[in-house]
């Protein structure tokens, strides 16, 4: 497993306003789509690319495109949306893929309640995204989905992350690798990250 952190001046500052509490929805919205166009490009940064022929105005060429079969991005709801819309613009045909999950707060595990993907998994670069690595229970269950559906290649793309989350991740799935803007200090005792930046899904979306 990798694990890298973005840490980009630009993504940086864009995440000091995302944390400030006193940063309204609407720019938190803005914020998370600008930033979730920054580690997008670290995400795909390796990338298969393959060369077809092309016309210039001026000659020939063999030019690199994207190899394969088209990405599989995969939001972890409800909160994966917000970073999904930006990922897509960047790769606007990207195939895309919603995953479910609540927590029973009886036995606190993740319960499915949604699951829709592309077909052809197995054959897809897929990138799952939820902004907050927590515990890592949503995201580990989430990612047993994917694999059950069929996919190999799967790397995690999430905005912050605690240290309890990357080790979960780590032990369950090792061979996904995970993209962060920050790893934060620890988890409160309700499984928030701190610092942190409080509810993605409520800041995002205006609720409480
Ligand atoms: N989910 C959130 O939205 N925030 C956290 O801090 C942890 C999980």
């Amino acid at each position: 497993m990798t694990l890298t952190v973005v840490d980009h001046p630009l993504v940086q500052h864009k995440l000091t306003l995302m944390r400030d509490k006193s940063t309204p929805t609407n720019q938190f919205r803005q914020l998370l789509r600008e930033i979730s166009h920054l580690i997008a490009y670290e995400v795909t940064r390796d990338l298969p690319l393959e060369s077809k022929p092309i016309q210039t105005p001026m000659t020939s060429m063999e030019a690199p495109v994207l190899a394969g079969k088209k990405l599989a991005l995969v939001s972890i709801l409800r909160a994966g949306n917000g970073l999904l819309d930006g990922v897509l613009e960047l790769i606007p045909s990207a195939r895309v893929g919603f995953v479910g999950l609540y927590r029973d707060e009886k036995t606190l595990q993740p319960v499915q309640y949604y699951f829709k993907v592309p077909d052809g998994m197995e054959d897809r670069v897929v990138i799952a995204v939820d902004p907050m690595l927590a515990t890592g229970n949503s995201s580990v269950a989430a990612i047993d989905l994917l694999k059950n559906a069929g996919a190999r290649n799967i790397k995690f793309l999430c905005l912050l992350a605690a240290p309890e989350g990357v080790a979960r991740m780590k032990e369950a799935h090792p061979d996904v690798d995970i993209v962060t803007a920050a790893i934060d200090e620890k988890l409160s005792e309700i499984g928030y990250i701190l610092p942190g930046l409080g509810d993605a899904g409520d800041r995002m979306f205006g609720t409480k």
